[in-house]
């Protein structure tokens, strides 16, 4: 899992600027907030002042670096060495400080009830025992605290579409790679005594995939899913995300 994910980047192939570069992190940031422009809708980036944060699977600190901007005193550990070169050279480049270490989020080196805040976003559905990660997560955390978990949903226009475009998932060559339904993630986080799941992430063009499956997407899909009542169709969001509280 490690060798894997030291080799694989996430969003790597979106910049064409040198690796560590302002510019590169830079393209990583607008890139990620633009297809998931929801998460600065829901998670409170800057509500953190003088409070500890701590991110589990950070990769290169894209959402790190915008919890620390809003004055968060932030820890980052990821699984894989290069995510966490990446995240230290891209808090260089900000000029803001934080705690980055090579952790298994499984197995996560801080005590009981140490953080604020834990956010572990796109991590769950790549380890390979993920209660034992969001259990981690919840130990750390102190009472009162909230945590917020990404997984994938299984019952979503992306899983559907995918299939039948016969298009991979980012990704879907790693060493785990799960899906949940509703019920499967809320059944994961029910250690936490309170727990609100919100299904997110509906089509935005795309500037990955091309050819005719491409256009289609952006031309006729994009436009035709967005008519439809978000009422109607929210469950099938690709993205669910779990606020949770200690
Ligand atoms: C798809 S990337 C997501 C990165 C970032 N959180 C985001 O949402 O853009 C998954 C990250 O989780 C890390 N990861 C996978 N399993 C992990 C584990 N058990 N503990 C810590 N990090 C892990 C990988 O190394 C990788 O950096």
């Amino acid at each position: 899992m490690r060798a894997y994910w030291n080799q694989h980047i996430h969003d790597l192939e979106i910049t064409k600027h040198p690796v560590g570069s302002r510019g590169f992190f830079d393209d990583l940031d607008q890139y990620h907030f633009e297809k998931l422009h929801h998460l600065l809708r829901l998670v409170a980036f800057d509500g953190y002042r003088g409070r500890s944060v701590l991110e589990v699977g950070c990769g290169a600190g894209v959402d790190l670096v915008r919890f620390a901007r809003g004055g968060a005193e932030v820890t980052g550990v990821d699984l894989a060495p290069s995510a966490i070169d990446l995240a230290r050279a891209n808090f260089e480049q900000q000029g803001l400080h934080a705690k980055l270490e090579v952790a298994d989020g499984e197995h996560l080196p801080f005590p009981d009830n140490s953080f604020d805040f834990v956010f572990a976003h796109g991590v769950v559905q790549y380890t390979a025992d993920p209660r034992r990660l969001v259990e981690e997560c919840r130990r750390v955390l102190k009472p009162g605290g909230e945590a917020v978990f990404q997984v994938y949903n299984r019952i979503s226009w992306l899983n559907a579409l995918g299939q039948l475009m016969k298009v991979g998932l980012e990704h879907d060559d790693a060493p785990v790679l799960l899906k949940f339904s509703i019920g499967e993630f809320r059944r994961l986080v029910s250690g936490f005594p309170k727990v609100r799941i919100v299904p997110e992430r509906f089509p935005v063009t795309s500037r990955l995939h091309g050819g005719w499956k491409g256009a289609v997407y952006n031309g006729l899909f994009v436009g035709a899913f967005n008519a439809l009542p978000r009422s109607l169709v929210r469950r099938f969001g690709w993205h669910l995300l779990a606020f949770c509280k200690k």
